[in-house]
């Protein structure tokens, strides 16, 4: 059983919609912890968007990148910290996230997926997708697995509000 005292960070993981940014910064100020996004750090780090990142270095590049950023992130500690939903792809990363950290999974449900990105203009993985809900199906195939590895616990968040959704993730904190 992981100890929260002793563990440095609380990690969002899920797909993209799934909520972890929102989740994140709500969770943190409720536990009195600073906040770290991922992509947020990424593109403050390079001074430029995300899709132009994919743009100039592909997808290689961009997770190269992320690597590098959660490396950076694990070594704060105390902090939560939003993951891009890609993070999990990367066994590296995987290890990174098993190893002293709570590890909260955000599901959700296809559907909420496709309305929740339904608006976005700078997820380079959807702007290139002509079927964006095939797309998201496809992703979810391909790192289920991967984000169940990581999980200490996994909150479907479909139709929760954000109060109700900390609210489960504080239960399962471990005291
Ligand atoms: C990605 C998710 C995005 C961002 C990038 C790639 C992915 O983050 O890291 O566009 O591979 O699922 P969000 O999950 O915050 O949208």
């Amino acid at each position: 059983m992981l100890d929260i005292d002793k563990v440095a960070n609380i990690v969002l993981v899920g797909p993209m919609g799934s909520g972890k940014t929102s989740v994140g910064r709500r969770l943190a100020c409720v536990l009195k912890r600073d906040f770290f996004d991922s992509d947020f750090e990424i593109v403050a780090r390079t001074d430029v968007a995300i899709d132009h990142i994919f743009d100039v270095e592909g997808e290689e590049g961009f997770r190269n990148r992320e690597t590098n950023m959660l490396t950076d992130l694990c070594e704060i500690s105390n902090i939560v910290i939003a993951t891009g939903g890609g993070i999990v792809i990367k066994p590296e990363n995987r290890e990174l996230l098993k190893h002293n950290s709570f590890v909260v999974y955000l599901s959700s449900s296809v559907e909420q997926l496709v309305a929740r990105t339904a608006r976005s203009k700078s997820r380079p993985l959807l702007e290139r997708s002509t079927n964006r809900e095939q797309t998201i199906k496809d992703i979810l195939e391909a790192r289920e697995t991967f984000y169940q590895e990581v999980a200490d616990i996994v909150i479907d968040t479909t139709g929760k509000k954000l109060y109700a959704i900390i609210n489960e993730i504080k239960k399962a904190i471990p005291k």
